[in-house]
């Protein structure tokens, strides 16, 4: 099996029983503001185009470029399609021109012919990507390949059934807006960033130990940003509070850790895979270097991107719309048709809308708990959020139905909160469909509460994380009454079950040591 790597989470898998392309991406995402890292641009796409299967995992534009697939891709592929709850992928890849599709089940084995097996795991949590991730198993000549991407499954049971792994792929890096967007003091900021970036490290180690693939590749991060704008979100000298850690960053952390499987893809690396070795050849003499050099690669890249950059820009402006009219008219009848979310949010949220200058052009209230979008009227807020009003012009224009894939991840806004993050507010902003709001709606009110409990060190908690249901058994760290999960970070006082990192939630745990019951 020959792997090539074609930058951020693409993949290019050549089997003797066919090819198979995942994530292609090159393209800008985010309202400009994300590139792929390293430039893949100058790859021969005509060639890796050229194949039987086409994977995209989920829509985030990171992982799914239409204007690429349309280009490049050919239409005789079929599409191997992750089991989502809506049909939007579907519709996105056949507006990119796309036929053929090979409807998965999650965690079913498809058998594709000689000898070539594929299975798609689905992640359909509102919280999963935009509304559904997914990652890719397959399997030749019993050379077995792990594409997990950016997907946090709540555990690899379904993959390790299917027998021990040779290439394990995973996200390591940052892939958020936080802590960066929010408006607090650099130290803490700073602290805060380092906090996130060894979360990521412990959360993808996890992973890795539990599969104990032959071999580690770190994909899927970190992008890079060539607007001037928000240069210094780049980690440029592997700064231990940036959250964008590069490939080889990790992989020498990882190797610190005692693992020296780490295998780092550039674009056009080539892996062959074979069941005594894992040959790699890079596009560059010395890829040391070329991580070194890295401050010359993006100035470079930064260059060549400024038209399309200035020319993205340029095109936002749309001062003709009423923004204010505009999002009462297509929010209220969604926070009407919410009781889990509003009631989740719990607080009205105010959007600053500036100008040019960061002068203040208008504020609107979005009232949850009366479901209204309103003026501000001097209201106190559970968020602020400040933006250009020209981004929201833009947003609304476009009919943008997903803030979270298009403003929040461009950090092109900064935030201020009073209390814990709150989930609920980011499942609405990327809900705003009829169909995306329902979904969430009736996912949230499906879920069961969770009846096992297990015991980590001194303590009896359940089983399964309050957050997304990772399995604590695996994920839980506790620090005397502080329980961290790794699958995200957050954090539970295991006193008085109170969730630490979000409001809305509560574990239940007990202290076996002295006998004390909470939560
Ligand atoms: S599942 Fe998200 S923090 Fe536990």
């Amino acid at each position: 099996m020959r792997v090539t790597g074609t930058g951020h989470a693409g993949l290019h898998i050549d089997t003797p029983s066919g090819t198979i392309l995942c994530d292609p991406w090159v393209n800008p995402a985010y309202l400009a503001s994300w590139f792929p890292f390293p430039d893949n641009s100058q790859l021969d796409w005509e060639r890796l185009g050229r194949v039987d299967y086409l994977y995209v995992s989920h829509l985030h534009r990171d992982h799914f470029d239409p204007e690429h697939l349309r280009r490049w891709v050919s239409k005789e592929a079929t599409v191997l399609l992750p089991d989502f709850p809506t049909d939007e992928l579907e519709t996105a890849l056949r507006d990119a021109g796309f036929t053929d599709f090979l409807r998965t089940r999650s965690e079913q084995p498809v058998d594709l012919g000689g000898g070539l097996t594929v299975m798609v795991q689905a992640l359909t949590a509102p919280t999963d990507g935009p509304v559904g991730d997914s990652s890719l198993w397959l399997e030749h000549d019993g050379i077995r390949l792990f594409d997990q991407n950016d997907a946090r499954p709540r555990d690899l049971g379904a993959v390790r059934r299917l027998g021990p792994v040779d290439a394990h792929l995973l996200q390591f890096s940052g892939a958020i807006w936080y802590p960066m967007t929010y408006e607090l003091p650099p130290s803490e900021k700073r602290a805060l960033g380092r906090q996130k970036r060894a979360r990521q490290i412990d959360r993808t180690v996890r992973y890795v130990d539990e599969l104990e693939a032959r071999w580690v590749f770190p994909i899927a991060g970190p992008p890079c940003f060539l607007d001037d704008e928000l240069w210094e979100l780049n980690d440029l000298d592997g700064d231990d509070a940036n959250i964008f850690m590069d490939q080889q960053a990790f992989v020498d952390h990882y190797w610190g850790l005692g693992h020296a499987n780490g295998v780092v893809l550039l674009p056009g690396s080539v892996a062959e895979l074979t069941h005594e070795a894992c040959r790699v050849t890079h596009p560059v003499d010395d890829i040391r270097q070329f991580f070194a050099a890295k401050r010359a690669h993006l100035t470079a890249y930064r260059e060549r991107q400024r038209p399309m950059i200035e020319a993205a820009k340029a095109s936002w402006r749309h001062p003709e719309v009423d923004v204010f009219a505009e999002l009462k008219a297509r929010w209220e009848p969604l926070l009407d048709r919410s009781s889990h979310l509003v009631a989740g949010v719990g607080a009205p949220v105010r959007l600053d809308l500036v100008g040019d200058d960061g002068e203040l052009v208008e504020s609107i209230l979005i009232d949850f708990p009366a479901k209204q979008v309103r003026r501000d009227a001097g209201d106190a807020v559970h968020y602020r959020l400040t933006m250009r009003r020209e981004l929201v012009e833009h947003l609304v224009h476009t009919g943008e139905t997903d803030w979270v894939n298009s403003l929040l991840l461009s950090c092109r806004f900064s935030a201020e909160r009073v209390g814990r993050y709150n989930e609920s507010l980011f499942t609405f902003l990327k809900c705003l469909s009829r169909e995306r709001l329902a979904y969430a709606e009736r996912w949230y009110a499906d879920q069961q509460p969770d009846a096992e409990d297990i015991t980590v060190g001194e303590w009896l908690v359940q089983r399964r994380c309050p957050h997304l249901k990772a399995d604590l058994s695996r994920f839980a760290v506790v620090e005397g009454n502080v329980l961290t999960c790794q699958m995200h970070g957050w954090q539970f006082d295991l006193d008085t079950g109170r969730c630490l990192t979000s409001a809305n939630l509560e574990i239940r745990s007990r202290n076996i040591a002295v006998g004390d019951h909470s939560g």
